[in-house]
């Protein structure tokens, strides 16, 4: 029975790989094992819990203020000891985070063949989104098969001079992920409601749900400011709104996205903490930790909007039809926008309250965002891909 080892490092990888995790246990044909780098700790961790994944190794490289050298190295210098052992017949690996990038590269060192999911991406800017861009390229180069999840990334593949033969468009798993955890949620919305409610003091009732996350480098320093400034500006100027924004456990974004709230309201945010900031005397800007994957899944389903400089959640809100706002100056994920279901304000405050007012006070513009068609997936990517490595490996 050949062997897989599925490896990655952070929260969107976990969520984007467990529906293979769990098509390939189902499957039987292969053997398959999972290493963690665990470049995320925490928000790592929830998504294994919440899959049921317990990771046959765990390399545990997180350190409060890593940077780019940080996790190459160490992820670097842990997977040669994994793959020496396991030998596998084939890694795979997701996305564009540097446990991608590192994983590819280690595996090639050891001349195991690589297959990439979520191949085939480009902003063709190697600084927007950083490292990311980058680190998805050099992973193209370094991989064996190519999962492309949509006709525009198999064709960049194309042009960069993969042979059509090793790329397969299957669809992205996110939507797998999210399908699985809209129909959980959905069955039980009172509870998440209340699950809310107890513990973040966070009531949703009659106001319009503005969600929002930022957690891109590209955007560290200026990008946050304006961001700040904007969320302030739309609570200020839309009494019906309310703002809530999972904090990223970052302390590039904890820090200044606290301390410019404090500064606005002139009175102390704690740090990590749920807080509703009160401006005008009402408490419609929120802020939380992050959130679980099941309980911002159900925020994304009550949402009027999203907004986001994300890449994962670019691509669920839509299939949720909700309005995207996208906190970037480019994208490499682009037929959102072509679908009409996403658009791109920057990290700029007057286009974003320019971008979430239009879409609060004209009805046709929104709901023509609302119903374009999500073009990410079916929710059968996964099962794509296991049939595919049957056939190919
Ligand atoms: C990483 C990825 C990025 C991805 C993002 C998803 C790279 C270079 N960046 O960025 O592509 O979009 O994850 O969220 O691969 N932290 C915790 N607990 C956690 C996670 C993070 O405390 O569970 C804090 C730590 O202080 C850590 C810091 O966040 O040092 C930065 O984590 P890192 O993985 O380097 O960067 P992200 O911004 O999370
Ligand atoms: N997500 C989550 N809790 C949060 C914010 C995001 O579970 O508080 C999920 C989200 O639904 C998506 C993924 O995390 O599946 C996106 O991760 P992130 O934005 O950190 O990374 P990116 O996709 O930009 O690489």
């Amino acid at each position: 029975m050949k062997k897989i080892l599925l490896i990655f490092g952070t929260r969107p990888e976990a969520i984007k790989m467990a529906p293979v995790v769990m098509r390939l246990s189902e499957a039987g044909t292969f053997q398959s094992r999972v290493a963690v780098t665990a470049q995320h700790r925490q928000m790592l961790d929830q998504v294994l819990d919440l899959f049921n994944i317990t990771p046959d190794y765990d390399l545990d490289i997180m350190s409060p203020a890593q940077d780019l050298f940080d996790i190459t190295g160490q992820a670097l210098a842990g997977l040669k000891g994994v793959l020496r052992q396991e030998q596998p017949d084939l890694v795979l690996v997701h996305g564009d985070t540097t446990t991608t990038l590192v994983a590819a590269l280690a595996a090639f060192y050891l001349q195991i063949p690589v297959g990439h999911v979520e191949a085939g991406l480009r902003t063709r800017d190697k600084h927007r989104p950083y490292p990311e861009e980058l680190n998805r390229r050099l992973t193209g180069v370094l991989a064996d098969y190519h999962f492309a999840p949509t006709d525009w990334a198999r064709d960049n593949l194309l042009a960069e001079g993969v042979p059509s033969e090793r790329i397969w468009v299957t669809g992205n798993t996110v939507i797998d992920a999210l399908q699985w955890m809209a129909q959980k949620v959905g069955s039980e919305p009172g509870f998440w409601s209340h699950y809310l409610k107890d513990r973040y003091g966070l009531s949703l009732d009659h106001q319009r749900l503005l969600l929002v996350t930022g957690h891109r480098r590209e955007n560290f320093g200026e990008g946050f400011r304006q961001i700040c400034l904007a969320l302030r500006d739309l609570v200020l100027q839309h009494p019906e709104v309310h703002l809530v924004y999972p904090v990223h456990l970052n302390p590039q974004v904890q820090q200044p996205v606290y301390s410019m709230m404090t500064e606005a309201v002139g009175a102390m945010v704690k740090m990590g903490q749920a807080t509703s900031i009160k401006l005008n005397g009402g408490g419609r800007l929120t802020l939380l930790p992050p959130l679980d994957y099941a309980p911002f899944v159900y925020l994304m389903s009550r949402s009027y909007l999203v907004l986001t400089d994300s890449g994962g959640i670019q691509e669920e809100a839509p299939a949720l039809g909700k309005p995207v706002l996208v906190m970037r100056e480019v994208t490499e994920r682009p037929e959102g926008v072509w679908a009409g279901t996403v658009k791109l304000v920057g990290a700029e405050r007057e286009q974003i309250f320019q971008g979430v007012s239009e879409l609060l006070t004209n009805p046709n513009l929104y709901q023509s965002m609302a119903q374009a068609q999500n073009p990410y997936g079916d929710g059968c990517a996964a099962a794509r891909i296991i049939q595919i490595l049957k056939e190919a490996i």
